[in-house]
């Protein structure tokens, strides 16, 4: 699959405010805010992670808001140009760091919005990891839920039918399931997983620090998670070389590239940052155990009310999941991770 994945996704009008400006802090002011960003996540007992395509834009992954977006040249008329494939594709010294913040005990839980599949192909825990809109490397058994994480991209987006048939054994009498998988990658109508939203939704509101990375944070629900922190008296930090969507609720806004700002950063914290690997299947070994849920009492889409559009405001919507029994369980080929538990802790 070409890493022009909208390519396959179907038409859709709205697609917010493309091709802003590019903003960069001085070197003084760049020094100033990391120094206090580090200090901030020193103090931090919750730390979460979100983050887009400005993540990926050096592993040559094109974004699509930025001013060589795919959606800014679509609106010049202009076809985008592409430097790499998904397969291809190598994690970014971000995509390490924040492994590296992981294992160091700082980043409690990650929550991106990249269907690349690079955070779990970083080796990030995968129990530790949303992927609100999906990953062009997996697909699922809609029988059994079984996901398979794939080498290379599975052939179609937007959950449809991928033409393979379920492989996993189940109970006693080790029958095959046989149920035909499905990709796991979102287009703009379909549901987010009920797995990811329900993680997502209670680690935002655990924090007391949310850090945003190179997304302009226009798409909900995943552009309003980071705002939840606010909630409870928690700061929200944004990384991004364009004006997001929620800056006027933004505690400290850093304009410059991600992995110019992660690198500081480190050294600030004094942690040594990992050498860039490919993992083929997802680890599981957070530093701080599985991520654990408590049982909602009713899944997320009946307690929140959502828009699929609003044109005033340019907010693209991506649906709320259809209602499923409020603890879900996900099996990779080779691992298991279930997401069930009753703790609190995060
Ligand atoms: N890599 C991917 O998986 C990928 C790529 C393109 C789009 N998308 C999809 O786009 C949608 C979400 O939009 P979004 O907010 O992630 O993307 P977006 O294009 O709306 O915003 C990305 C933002 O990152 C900034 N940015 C780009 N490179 C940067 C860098 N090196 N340092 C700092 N900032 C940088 C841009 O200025 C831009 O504002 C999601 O649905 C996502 O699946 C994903
Ligand atoms: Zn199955």
């Amino acid at each position: 699959m070409s890493v022009n994945y909208a390519a396959g996704l179907s038409p859709y009008e709205h697609k917010g405010k493309c091709g802003q400006a590019e903003l960069f802090d001085s070197c003084d002011e760049l020094e100033k805010k990391v120094t206090l960003l580090a200090e901030l996540i020193r103090s931090s007992k919750c730390l979460v992670v979100h983050t887009g395509a400005g993540v990926s834009t050096s592993a040559g992954i094109p974004d699509f808001r930025g001013p060589n977006g795919v959606w800014t040249l679509e609106e010049r008329g202009v076809a985008p140009k592409f430097d790499t494939t998904f397969h291809e594709a190598q994690p970014t010294f971000t995509h390490m760091a924040l492994k590296s913040l992981e294992q160091a005990g700082y980043l409690k839980f990650l929550i991106t919005q990249n269907v690349d599949g690079l955070h779990m192909r970083s080796g990030f825990p995968a129990d530790r990891l949303a992927e609100l809109h999906g990953n062009v490397f997996v697909e699922q058994c809609p029988t059994c839920q079984t996901k398979y994480y794939r080498t290379t991209t599975v052939p179609t987006v937007g959950l449809k039918l991928t033409g393979n048939a379920c492989e996993a054994k189940k109970g006693t009498n080790a029958r095959v399931c046989r149920g035909k998988l499905r990709d796991v990658t979102l287009d703009w109508e379909d549901s987010l997983s009920e797995r990811d939203l329900q993680l997502a939704d209670f680690y935002s509101r655990a924090a007391d620090l949310s850090l945003c990375l190179g997304t302009s944070l226009q798409i909900v629900p995943a552009g309003n998670f980071p705002l939840y922190c606010r909630k409870n008296g928690g700061k929200l930090v944004t990384v991004s070389l364009q004006k997001t969507k929620q800056h006027s609720k933004t505690d400290l806004v850093i304009n410059a590239k991600v992995d110019e700002v992660m690198r500081r950063l480190l050294e600030l914290l004094n942690i040594e940052s990992l050498k860039a690997e490919l993992h083929l299947s997802p680890v599981l070994h957070s530093v701080h155990g599985p991520a654990t849920l408590p049982l909602a009492k009713e899944p997320i889409q009946k307690r929140s009310k959502r828009k699929l559009v609003d044109n005033e405001e340019g907010i693209i919507e991506m649906k709320p999941p259809k209602l499923e029994a409020a603890t879900t369980k996900l099996e990779a080929a080779t691992t298991k991770l279930e997401v069930d538990s009753t703790k609190l802790e995060v």
